[in-house]
């Protein structure tokens, strides 16, 4: 049974009286006469696990989204009893559980605000035809309240108002309304009274989500099967909310290699193998920076997977080893249907071993994909998962491929009514066995899991780049993703804008749109202002189908070359920034794209803005999302800020006009920031790096900023050879202290910074390095002042006339 309507639905079930309080260190168990469970776990002091049963005993406790480094333990812990309430006290917050019903409410234990509250709270309707439970949760909705989050869907920032559904689809041409697309990730977090908590729905199944569209006060969330099983998360500021969410579904297992960061290139497809060359000739030829190239599926022999069309690629390590030495990562498509093809290695051994998936009464799930008839191997089978790592041997070790990418792997069918297997597939689900129902939103994340595991074993010591379309909660740890099958209109660039911030505000940073349009073809205009925003994703890759015609940087006229390499060089230039951002995704979990409300939540201005995001923390950015424009409206947010490119100071907490011509975007510039810069390099690696610039904005006042660096690839970095340097910047009146600090054993190669100073109220009188007065002959008089320092100063003090 399909269920559309929540609380419509007749047949609903509810606990009945509270009978019995058991407590097992962390998780606390409430019993009903009607046996049901409430099983409350104190993950942390700010973050709660409740999980229910209505038969009186738990499944197996199993998740593949909560990680295993999931950091637990909280301060306090505090049980209080009264006739009608339980209530579980931490020290950030109170928890009240009703004996009458179970429903909770959760408070902010510090001043007793209300976060969340039950409406009827959790509640079922028993699944005649599967069996089980449809498990349903509802929840009151507070006083202006927002919500934020759910992945990838195509929609306005925020939700409120609004249903969603969880059933990661491949979704061609998907357009603003359509709901589900490539992404499971239920999570989401709501925001009232300048507190922000978020809800993690753990569950595989179809879920759907409903934050106030059937009743105006009412938001829900429910599962076609499984468990009601749900972490609360409490911020209070959105950015913990996020980070904290990240910590239980986890952070990428490592930093990508720099040069993931560069700017990727691919069409579907490029072949034979002169094409590719011509390609990558092309961009050196015009000094565009690139990084990688992607092979689509036609580099395949008949859309086998870890096959090669000689015809096309005759030597492929050879050509994959030419590419890289002119800077080229090769990135390989490999997609999950294995064609039935009894002389095929890859299909003789998985029917061997018994490693495809089969329908419920034993025959093999048999479905159409590019290579005709397939089956497709159950990547939720560990020993399917090692199989599958070690398919990556050639590939990687010996042919010398960069990057894996995984598609297709929702798992899309074609020509079939559901776009995928049908809900009787059994799967093995970890050893705790399934149908397609449970397993469905997770296969994709699987077999990226053990892409990457492959990945990373056979490029070791390189670290593993892969890139995926279909995900739930957690494949963040593994894996980049792009966000599928887009559009060539201006419409796409204004979702892709907010698909890559709503995948950052749910977990998922390393993230981009296909760059130009998927299906069709961009004019200039739109393509260079796709670019723009492209630049500013933490995956910046340009895709197209190639049906409609080439998409290169070139492929339009000179002005959307000259604008499209300007951007790219300064996506190359910022690549310290972006990097020492992921640094802090991998440490902390925090999201390297901010939206507004993410960035400032207090202000009430920022709750409903979806174009404006800031990347990093630093760099404020607004794309073009329309023809023939001048400039656009924007809000800047609260504090001040540098227009990047004519250092206009504005003060931010409004509304403003920003001129942006075809060659420019709106882009600001936090006051007080300083921002790290290497030169532009044709790809990274190119140059040896001999002196990084920084940007230093003045403020009068404090800011920090930081710059983390490493060997760009490898895995030293893990044992402390990295550096991290913490820049103070404190501007008064007549005076600019920079203070430095740095930790870590990475020495880079370059031995100095040249600061670039803007905005510096006073002409200097003096420069003081470390004690000592410097000579003001050295420095540069333009539109910046610039002065080189060695790279370890510890303090310099500018001080003016
Ligand atoms: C669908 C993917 O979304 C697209 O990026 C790819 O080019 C085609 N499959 C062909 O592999």
């Amino acid at each position: 049974m399909i269920v559309n309507t929540e609380l419509e639905q007749k047949g609903n079930l509810f606990p009945s009286k509270f009978v019995s309080f058991k407590k097992d260190v962390d998780t606390l168990y409430f019993s009903t006469d009607n046996n049901v469970v409430l099983q409350l776990t104190v993950f942390r002091d700010s973050v709660l696990r409740f999980r229910y049963t209505t038969t009186g005993t738990f499944d197996n406790d199993f998740s593949y989204a909560i990680t295993k480094y999931a950091s637990k333990g909280y301060n306090h812990l505090e049980i209080v009893e009264n006739d009608e309430e339980y209530h579980i006290i931490t020290s950030k917050l109170l928890c009240k559980i009703a004996k009458e019903n179970l429903r909770i409410r959760i408070y902010d234990v510090k001043d007793n605000t209300l976060i969340n509250e039950d409406e009827i709270g959790f509640h079922w309707e028993e699944s005649y035809e599967y069996g089980g439970n449809i498990v349903k949760m509802s929840k009151t909705i507070n006083d202006r309240e927002s919500y934020f989050g759910l992945g990838d869907k195509p929609e306005h920032l925020n939700l409120k108002g609004k249903r969603f559904e969880n059933w990661v689809t491949d979704s061609y041409a998907f357009g603003k309304q359509t709901d589900p697309i490539y992404k499971a990730i239920p999570f989401f977090t709501g925001l009232h009274h300048n507190k922000a908590y978020g809800i993690f729905f753990d569950n595989t199944f179809r879920t759907y989500f409903d934050f106030g569209q059937e009743r105006r006060n009412v938001t829900s969330f429910w599962a076609q099967g499984g468990e009601m099983n749900y972490y609360f998360i409490y911020g209070p500021k959105m950015n913990d909310v996020v980070e904290s969410y990240t910590d239980l579904t986890g952070k990428p297992h490592q930093l990508p290699p720099l040069w993931a960061l560069g700017f990727h290139q691919c069409k579907w497809s490029y072949y034979p193998e002169a094409n590719v060359k011509e390609i990558t000739n092309k961009f050196r030829e015009l000094q565009i920076p690139c990084d990688a190239i992607y092979l689509d599926i036609d580099y395949m022999d008949g859309f086998r997977c870890f096959t090669w069309n000689k015809d096309y690629f005759p030597d492929p390590k050879r050509m994959v080893k030419e590419l890289l030495d002119d800077g080229f990562k090769t990135v390989a498509i490999i997609d999950p249907g294995i064609k039935i093809d009894h002389e095929y290695s890859v299909f003789k051994e998985a029917l061997e071993k018994d490693y495809f998936c089969k329908r419920a009464d034993g025959p093999y799930m048999k479905g159409k994909v590019w290579p005709g008839e397939c089956y497709f191997p159950d990547f939720t089978k560990p020993e399917v998962r090692d199989w599958w790592s070690g398919l990556f041997k050639e590939l990687v070790e010996d042919i010398g491929v960069q990057g894996v990418w995984n598609d297709m792997n929702e798992p899309a069918v074609m020509e079939v009514p559901n776009k995928t297997f049908p809900d009787d597939v059994r799967h093995d689900y970890d050893g705790n066995r399934c149908s397609h129902r449970k397993a469905h939103n997770v296969y994709g994340m699987q077999m990226a899991r053990a892409t990457y595991h492959g990945m990373k074993k056979f490029n070791y010591p390189k670290r593993p780049f892969v890139i995926t379309r279909a995900a739930y909660s957690g494949t963040q740890r593994y894996t980049s993703t792009w966000t599928g099958d887009n559009v060539a209109t201006w419409e796409h660039l204004s979702i892709a804008n907010i698909q890559a911030q709503r995948m950052a505000m749910s977990g998922f940073s390393f993230a981009g749109s296909d760059i130009g349009g998927f299906a069709e073809q961009p004019q200039g205009e739109l393509y260079t202002r796709w670019i723009q925003l492209g630049v500013f994703h933490p995956f910046c890759r340009v895709h197209s189908s190639g049906d409609h015609g080439d998409q290169e940087p070139w492929a339009f006229d000179d002005d959307v070359t000259d604008i499209v390499r300007k951007f790219i060089e300064l996506r190359y230039q910022l690549l310290p920034y972006l990097y020492t951002a992921f640094w802090k995704l991998i440490e902390h979990g925090t999201p390297l794209l901010q939206s507004l409300v993410l960035f400032d939540q207090e202000d009430q201005q920022t709750h409903y803005r979806t174009d404006e995001f800031v990347y990093g923390n630093q760099i404020l950015v607004c794309p073009i999302q329309e023809p023939n424009a001048k400039g656009r409206r924007m809000y800047i947010p609260r504090g001040s800020w540098y227009n990047f490119w004519t250092d206009e100071y504005v003060e931010g907490g409004k509304e403003k006009w920003v001129d942006a011509e075809i060659d420019s975007m709106p882009m600001f510039i936090k006051e007080g920031a300083i921002i790290p810069k290497f030169p532009v390099q044709q790809y990274v690696g190119e140059i040896e790096i001999e002196e990084l610039a920084l940007e230093v904005y003045y403020k009068l006042g404090k800011e920090v900023s930081e710059l983390y660096d490493d060997a760009h690839d490898g895995y030293d970095y893990t044992k402390g050879r990295y550096s991290f340097r913490t820049f103070k910047l404190t501007g008064k009146a007549n005076e600019l202290i920079i203070q430095q600090h740095k930790e870590g054993k990475y020495e880079a190669s370059y031995k100095t910074f040249k600061l670039n100073l803007h905005g510096l109220p006073f002409e200097i009188k003096e420069i003081q390095i470390d004690n000592e007065i410097i000579s003001i002959e050295n420095l540069q008089v333009n539109e910046t002042l610039s002065m080189v320092v060695d790279k370890n100063f510890a303090e310099i003090h500018l001080i003016g006339k």
